[in-house]
């Protein structure tokens, strides 16, 4: 072997040597398009924190969704602002709340050439945003909300969601789904667990999408993970798998990527990682700036959640990364 060894740098001398021995590759098969549908509104929104991202009409959302499967994207993954919210969130689950109308919308024109997801909880419904029935003493009611997400998925699967995906971190959650899903005859819909979710503050820009305000300024950290915890994301993890998940999710994605790599090596369910809002929003305002090179970032961090071993990304870079793909 000859001294100083320059094999490595070998490999990387052109374009397609280093395309060749990459041992992660990008490609729209990858990306699961986040996108929100609103009630009552004539034309689509955009949402000022989250730029080049749309609150749809049922309308929009359909033309948005057959030019994502024209450009070959796999999948969306809905959320819904209904007009009404209310204590329980009732919206969520009412056969023609905004969700289940714009997943029939959706499958009429999609057919089976595409995988819809619908997000499973009920802070765009609650007039307090949190994730499940508050009691009096302003606590979460754990076993009272997971009923309530049992008739959610079935109301979402009715309206033909493939996949529901559990994004309120209850415990017990997804054996409750499981149970309501397969009495209401729907054993061949999955469940995609948001296992290991954070309570980020890189959430911030999806709640201007959605509209929730969290009541009395309180938060989510009673129920979503706290981040300086590595064990427990494991645990959550296993139990989701046990509890009958099909699919487990990491959420946020870059500040976690030694969760998506330890998730890697504790499960073979399919991973799925969300690069959230506020990380989409950081690529932008920084380009803005020119601090950074946006297209760029985008491709490291997106190649980066891969190599870290998620099999597929939510994330609102979709449309562009499909287009430049
Ligand atoms: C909760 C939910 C949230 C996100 C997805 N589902 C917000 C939260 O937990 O507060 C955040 C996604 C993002 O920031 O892009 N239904």
């Amino acid at each position: 072997m000859s001294f100083p060894n320059k094999r490595l740098r070998r490999l990387r001398k052109t374009p397609a040597l280093r395309r060749l021995v990459a041992e992660t590759r990008l490609s729209v098969d990858d990306l699961v398009a986040p996108l929100f549908v609103r009630e009552g509104i004539d034309d689509p929104v955009s949402i000022p924190s989250l730029n080049g991202v749309q609150q749809h009409t049922r309308e929009s959302l359909v033309k948005e969704v057959t030019e994502l499967q024209s450009l070959g994207v796999p999948g969306i993954i809905l959320f819904g602002i209904p007009e009404q919210k209310d204590p329980l969130g009732s919206e969520a689950w009412n056969p023609d709340g905004i969700v289940q109308l714009a997943l029939q919308d959706c499958r009429d024109v999609v057919g089976e050439g595409m995988v819809l997801i619908a997000d499973l909880c009920i802070d765009e419904y609650t007039d307090h945003g949190h994730c499940g029935v508050v009691r009096e003493d302003g606590s979460v009611d754990n076993d009272e909300t997971i009923n309530i997400y049992g008739r959610v998925a079935q109301a979402q699967a009715r309206a033909g969601a493939d996949i529901v995906a559990p994004s309120g971190m209850m415990d017990g959650q997804v054996r409750a789904i499981r149970e309501a899903l397969d009495k209401d005859n729907h054993e061949e819909v999955a469940i995609l667990a948001y296992s290991a979710k954070y309570a980020s503050g890189l959430y911030g820009p999806f709640r201007d999408a959605v509209d929730v305000t969290i009541a009395d300024g309180g938060d989510r950290k009673t129920y979503q993970q706290d981040w300086r915890n590595r064990r427990e994301a494991l645990a959550e993890i296993r139990a989701d798998e046990e509890e009958g998940a099909d699919m487990i999710m990491v959420k946020p994605a870059i500040s976690y990527l030694d969760i998506i790599a330890e998730a890697r090596d504790i499960t073979d369910l399919p991973i799925a990682a969300y690069h959230v809002s506020g990380e989409y929003a950081m690529i932008k305002a920084a380009d803005s700036q020119n601090l950074i090179d946006g297209d760029v970032v985008a491709l490291e961090q997106l190649s980066a959640i891969k190599r870290a071993g998620a099999d597929f990304i939510l994330t609102y870079l979709t449309r562009e990364i499909a287009e430049t793909l």
